[in-house]
């Protein structure tokens, strides 16, 4: 019997500030921090629900930018957009001038009806939520490592560790070495091992690294029976088949027909308030062009349980970006150069940004889904017959994953899978 843990996981964001000079002995004073009150802040709906709607509209935003990325050709895709926001939204913190308003109409804040503190507030509760469900297989969080000589201002941690529960560090990143190590170690452990090495080498101009994470591991509602894995054909274009390993079962599943975007979607719940869905259009670009938060919202209500003979790949994938150029063309463009204003961190030096890293993981088994989700597709290739026909759903082609949590449909993770084996 194998072993079912199945596991989806985690993203993180990273932004690594850079500064054109050096400065003296400062010490980092988190022992500044002023120790958060518990002044209960009651946050508006109406400010969570923008900040939460602008969330889910720029998920789709980065991901049809990442896909039109020329480095993402042949690739496939698989990144947290609650990840990047929330990296985004604490770097916002620290920004001013072009270089703040460039990250809220990125971010789809829009600043005539939001402040930085309420989306600070926002975020606050967003954080806040996978910690407090019973389910401790969803964690997300924020972290800010210093330079020992750098002496950021005292506002712009505090707001970090208030509202982003950032976990502060003070490193000395004249040892890039040493410092990539403990930044890496920290993922490594948040991200229980899946991310390793989320910083591959640091410039020495390095005074700051500001990051989050996300973890999520959850268990189909109903496992698959790992007896029915077969060896099967993933069809990654035309003329090209790779061989993957499908999993299969025959079962009632939450399936929808958009006639409109000529795709089915599967919705695989987890044994939780979270779902996977599975989309598998005629053409991907169809879907890609047209996907988002209203459609998701419409297919999370209309799957309706019916019979099918569902075929999914087991598959474990990495994907690394480096969000430089996909952020600057969203128009998040100022902070990675001269103009760069995060006077909002610091006065007295100025600062840019120098790269925006993501990393991504996800892994599907039979344990974790039940005939679903996942990348990577494998379809056990049986023909078998059955004396009712019962309609096969073969993820043997390119298709899109999302996982959600049902009630606030917040988009954990967004993807396309083209080839489970790469
Ligand atoms: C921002 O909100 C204002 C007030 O509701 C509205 O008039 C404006 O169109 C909004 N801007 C964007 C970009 O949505
Ligand atoms: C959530 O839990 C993780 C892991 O236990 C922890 O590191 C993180 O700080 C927590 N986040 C919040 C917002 O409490
Ligand atoms: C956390 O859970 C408790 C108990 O269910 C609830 O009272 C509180 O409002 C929750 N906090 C957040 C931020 O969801
Ligand atoms: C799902 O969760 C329930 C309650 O925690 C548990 O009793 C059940 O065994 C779980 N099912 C699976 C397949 O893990």
């Amino acid at each position: 019997m194998m072993r079912a843990v199945v596991g989806l996981w985690v993203l993180s964001a990273v932004i690594c500030v850079g500064r054109g000079h050096h400065h003296a002995d400062h010490h980092l004073g988190h022992g500044n921090d002023k120790t958060v009150q518990d002044t209960v802040v009651v946050v508006g709906a109406n400010v969570v629900s923008l900040v939460h709607e602008a969330n889910r509209e720029f998920s789709f935003r980065l991901y049809r930018q990442l896909a039109a990325h020329a480095d993402s050709q042949g690739k496939n895709i698989f990144f947290s957009p609650v990840s990047v926001s929330a990296a985004l939204a604490a770097l916002s913190v620290g920004a001013q001038g072009d270089t703040h308003s460039q990250l809220f109409i990125g971010l789809g804040f829009n600043s005539s009806l939001l402040t930085q503190t309420d989306v600070d507030r926002a975020f606050q509760m967003f954080l806040q939520r996978p910690n407090n469900t019973s389910q401790e297989d969803a964690s997300e969080g924020t972290a800010v490592f210093v330079d020992d000589r750098f002496k950021p201002k005292p506002e712009f941690l505090q707001t970090l560790k208030q509202s982003y529960f950032a976990d502060g560090f003070s490193v000395d990143f004249t040892k890039a070495r040493e410092s990539a190590d403990s930044i890496n170690k920290y993922v490594e452990e948040k991200t229980n091992g899946k991310i390793d090495k989320l910083v591959e080498s640091l410039a020495p101009s390095t005074v700051m690294y500001l990051l989050s994470y996300i973890y999520y591991k959850g268990k189909w509602a109903t496992p698959f029976d790992p007896e029915l894995t077969k060896q099967d054909d993933f069809n990654v274009d035309d003329n090209t088949k790779v061989p993957a390993v499908m999993m299969n079962m025959k079962d009632h599943f939450h399936v929808h027909q958009d006639g409109e975007l000529k795709t089915t979607v599967l919705q695989l719940a987890f044994n939780s308030s979270y779902s996977m869905l599975l989309m598998l259009p005629d053409f991907m670009a169809t879907l890609e062009n047209a996907i988002c938060p209203h459609r998701v919202t419409r297919w999370l209500k209309a799957t309706r349980p019916r019979k099918y003979d569902v075929y999914i790949p087991k598959f474990s994938i990495k994907t690394s970006y480096n969000l430089n150029d996909v952020l600057s063309q969203m128009g998040m463009t100022d902070m990675f150069g001269g103009r760069a204003n995060l006077r909002g961190i610091s006065e007295e030096q100025s600062l840019l940004v120098s790269d925006v890293v993501h990393k991504a993981t996800l892994d599907v088994d039979e344990a974790g889904a039940e005939a679903s989700a996942a990348t990577g597709v494998l379809i056990g290739l049986t023909g078998v017959l059955n004396p009712v026909p019962v309609p096969v759903l073969k993820f043997n082609r390119p298709f899109m994953v999302i996982i959600t949590e049902r009630t606030t449909e917040k988009i954990l993770f967004l993807g396309k899978i083209i080839n489970p084996t790469i």
